[in-house]
């Protein structure tokens, strides 16, 4: 009977036909990145492809952030962030926006059991100005229930840019320079990311982004300077555990450089 070459022998040549418990054990035999990000991109052509209303993508797109939540606390992750709504994404129309913030409360809240019984701490990043106030309500007391959990770290990007972000570490820091407190030839790297809502979270080592885009529309600009990036065309509804642990897989299989040779 012929034997089956070891799992990492077969990795280049098979992870598209690796199945979800195979793919597991694989990526959980080698060293398992920190932090993941990723861009849950795609909903409203997963719906419209199917001759459904933008929204049903969105619900789906639920679903796919709690199999890949349990995907990665599965796979030992220390920090998973998912953008879920961008400063850019209120230029939609109003019934969508407003169906992706009762969306957003809903499932959350929803989530409570889940997340307590897995010991996953929810934190949100992104500015709470604009978002109406039984949401933020909502978010805060999920928040405030799992914040003594000490698995894996959710981090919500919701109504979160980049750019603002780094609007408000520069305020801080000015601030501490008119008051005396800091020199603005001795502001350094540490001072600008202790500025950043992700002041205590290690930088993402991975990004992934679904449906195709290649752009990282207003994400963690500071905080991916050296992540590595993986695309794929698989729109987000679709995506699922088993497309973590092959992005995953792919990620181990690259050379981090950060600039040396
Ligand atoms: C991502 O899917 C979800 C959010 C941005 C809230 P989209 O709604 O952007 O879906 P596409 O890109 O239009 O297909
Ligand atoms: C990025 O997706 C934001 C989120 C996934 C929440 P968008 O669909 O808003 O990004 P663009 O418009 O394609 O750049
Ligand atoms: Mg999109």
């Amino acid at each position: 009977m012929a034997v089956k070459p070891p799992l990492i022998a077969r990795l280049s040549t098979d992870l598209a036909t690796l199945g979800e418990p195979e793919l597991l054990d694989l990526v959980r035999s080698r060293p398992v990145p920190q932090h993941v990000a990723v861009i849950m991109d795609g909903n409203g052509r997963w719906a419209t492809g199917r001759g459904l209303p933008r929204v049903a993508g969105h619900r789906e797109g639920v679903k796919a952030a709690r199999a890949v939540t349990r995907a990665a606390d599965a796979l030992g992750l220390r920090y998973l962030t998912l953008y879920a709504f961008s400063t850019e994404n209120w230029s939609r129309p109003v019934q969508e926006v407003s169906m992706l913030m009762s969306l957003l409360e809903r499932s959350i809240h929803d989530e409570l059991p889940e997340l307590m019984e897995r010991n996953v701490r929810l934190r949100v990043i992104g500015r709470t100005e604009g978002v109406p106030a039984p949401v933020q309500r909502g978010i805060n007391h999920v928040v405030r229930e799992t914040a003594r959990n000490s698995g894996l770290t959710l981090l919500m990007a919701f109504n979160y840019g980049g750019r603002d972000e780094l609007l408000d570490a520069v305020r801080s820091l000015a601030r501490r320079v008119a008051l005396g407190e800091l020199k603005p030839d001795e502001i350094c790297e540490r001072d600008v990311s202790a500025g950043l809502y992700t002041r205590d979270v290690p930088d993402p080592d991975l990004l992934i982004r679904t449906s195709g885009e290649m752009r990282v529309s207003n994400f963690l600009l500071w905080q991916i300077a050296y992540t590595e990036l993986c695309f794929t065309p698989t729109l987000w509804p679709d995506f699922g555990p088993a497309d973590l642990y092959r992005a995953v897989a792919e990620f181990q299989g690259r050379t981090r450089r950060f600039g040396g040779v």
